[in-house]
């Protein structure tokens, strides 16, 4: 879909469909009260018939209001002036977005991003419906082989900015929004896809996609034997009992100065995680396809990057495998080396990301990151500890810490942090070999990232567990994209340009 700005007073607007707020109980928003104002008060008067309340997730199109130019106009239910905040703001959008996109309407323009909430600015209002229209038209169908086509979709969106004239930030706003809808879109395509489509090689093949797009992306793709000849030892351990090939997905973009250190992004791409050996139940295991949701959200991040033209340098690395049983697969008791040199007894081998990882971060060591973030659907106690509305945050930085927690309270992809304390280490003990690579059930995801603690000591490192909000269960079963919205804001705020 196309955005662009637009300015002017909003009874002059012309257009198919005009979209303007009402909080609950008929209160007017500002361009509410300019039209009421404009068509003597006809707004009000149907607004005082009662049948619509302004209510959150209320919409309704109203037709031929006296003295506007506009064909029609959507009213979008706010909820109480006072509870406001961005996360319901977003929700008004996209029943706004789905309102449209149902109508008979092709263009429309909203005056939403005027209503102003709290510690917020347009730029983050503008950005956001961007992100959040291009959300909530989604739809994976590249398996389904009856489509229904679309009637009229709507397929342009103007956003009133009042009387303000446009500025790089405001147009920056759109083209920010745009790149991350790209980014998420991506990832969801990814997550979405069979883990017998969206296989390592698959995997790699996107990721040089995204290298024809951008002279500044450089990608490369690390075959078993190179890994072998790394000492790749762990990650080899977990493919080796599959039949298709790992791959080291490599991508490096370059929008800074050559000597500046990169951030470095490592997202674990396990295409499909039966368990191995320690194999699953079978109930659900379906969902073990989005096992690669960290490597797409390093994908997706990457290609809202290069949409933007970000200045600064971006290393983006998926190790990629699959974890299946079979009669070459890690058996329990098994000691790997890692690439670190460190031994690793596999006591479970479905605790198969951080062994995948723990060689990827080791060797991002040569890009000599300014910081580097790993992130993964690691552990199932993630899920159980924080649910589906936060990811889990570790790090050895807390300055780094605070920053991702920042960025996703900004963008309303948040996370949370959990302890990395030194007294969790020892759950890792083994008798036989440097570490375990499990650690207990109790502190799951807390020595989950401690594991992976011993292979970033020389690096400012945090990780994100993103087992419960990368994919929803359920009805709604899907991907969510996250955590692309928290990383580009991550790397917005670290170009100074996050609004
Ligand atoms: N990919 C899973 C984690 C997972 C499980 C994410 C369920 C989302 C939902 C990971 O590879 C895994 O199996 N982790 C084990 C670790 C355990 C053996 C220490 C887990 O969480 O059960
Ligand atoms: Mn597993
Ligand atoms: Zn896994």
């Amino acid at each position: 879909m196309e955005y662009l700005l637009k300015s002017g007073d909003v009874a002059g607007l012309k257009t198919a469909c005009l979209v303007v707020g009402v909080y609950e109980r008929g209160e007017l928003s500002q361009p509410a009260a300019d039209l009421d104002q404009a068509s003597g008060g006809a707004l009000g008067n149907f607004l005082k018939r009662g049948d619509f309340q302004g209510r959150a997730e209320q919409a309704q199109f109203l037709y031929d209001l006296p003295n506007t130019a506009c064909d029609r106009l959507l009213l979008v239910g706010l909820g109480p002036r006072k509870a406001l905040n961005l996360n319901a703001y977003r929700k008004a959008v996209a029943k706004a977005t789905v309102m449209l996109d149902n109508s008979h309407a092709l263009e429309a323009i909203t005056t939403l991003p005027l209503i102003e909430i709290d510690n917020n600015s347009l730029y983050t209002r503008l950005r956001d419906t961007v992100t959040i229209s291009e959300a909530s038209l989604y739809r994976f169908e590249q398996c389904k082989s009856n489509v229904d086509k679309r009637v009229r979709p709507l397929k342009k969106l103007a956003l009133h900015i009042g009387q303000q004239r446009r500025t790089k930030v405001l147009e920056n706003a759109i083209l920010h929004g745009r790149s991350i809808a790209t980014g998420v879109t991506l990832a969801r395509n990814l997550g979405n896809l069979p883990g017998n489509i969206c296989t390592p090689a698959y995997l790699a093949e996107q990721a040089r996609a995204i290298g024809r797009k951008s002279r500044q992306l450089k990608v490369q793709v690390l075959e078993e034997k190179q890994m072998q000849e790394l000492g790749m030892g762990a990650l080899l351990s977990v493919s080796r009992g599959s039949r298709q090939p790992a791959k080291l997905i490599v991508m490096e973009y370059r929008g800074s100065a050559e000597n500046a250190k990169p951030v470095v992004l490592v997202g674990k791409g396990l295409t499909f995680d039966a368990g191995g050996i320690s194999i699953k139940p079978a109930a659900g295991m379906d969902e073990m396809k989005y096992d690669m949701c960290g490597g797409a959200s390093v994908l997706g991040a990457m290609a809202a990057c290069v949409e933007m033209a970000l200045p600064i340098n971006l290393v983006g690395v998926i190790p990629s495998s699959e974890n299946l049983p079979d009669g070459d697969a890690n058996k329990p008791g098994d000691i790997v080396t890692s690439m670190s040199g460190q031994t690793i007894e596999v006591l479970n081998t479905d605790a198969e990301g951080r062994l995948i990882l723990c060689d990827a971060l080791t060797y991002s060591e040569r890009f000599t990151p300014a910081a580097i973030i790993d992130i993964a659907t690691l552990t199932g106690a993630c899920v159980i500890a924080l649910g589906a509305h936060a990811s889990g945050l570790l790090g050895n930085d807390d300055k780094l810490v605070e920053e991702l927690l920042t960025a996703g309270r900004e963008s309303g992809d948040r996370a949370w942090q959990l302890p990395l304390w030194e007294d969790y280490q020892s759950q890792l003990d083994s008798n036989f070999a440097d570490m375990a690579n499990v650690g207990g059930r109790s502190a799951g995801t807390v020595t989950a990232a401690c594991f992976l603690s011993r292979f970033t000591k020389k690096m400012k490192w945090a990780h994100l567990d993103i087992a419960g909000t990368a994919w929803k269960t359920g009805l709604e079963k899907g991907s969510t994209g996250r955590p692309v919205p928290l990383l580009v804001q991550f790397l917005l705020n670290r170009c100074g340009l996050g609004g």
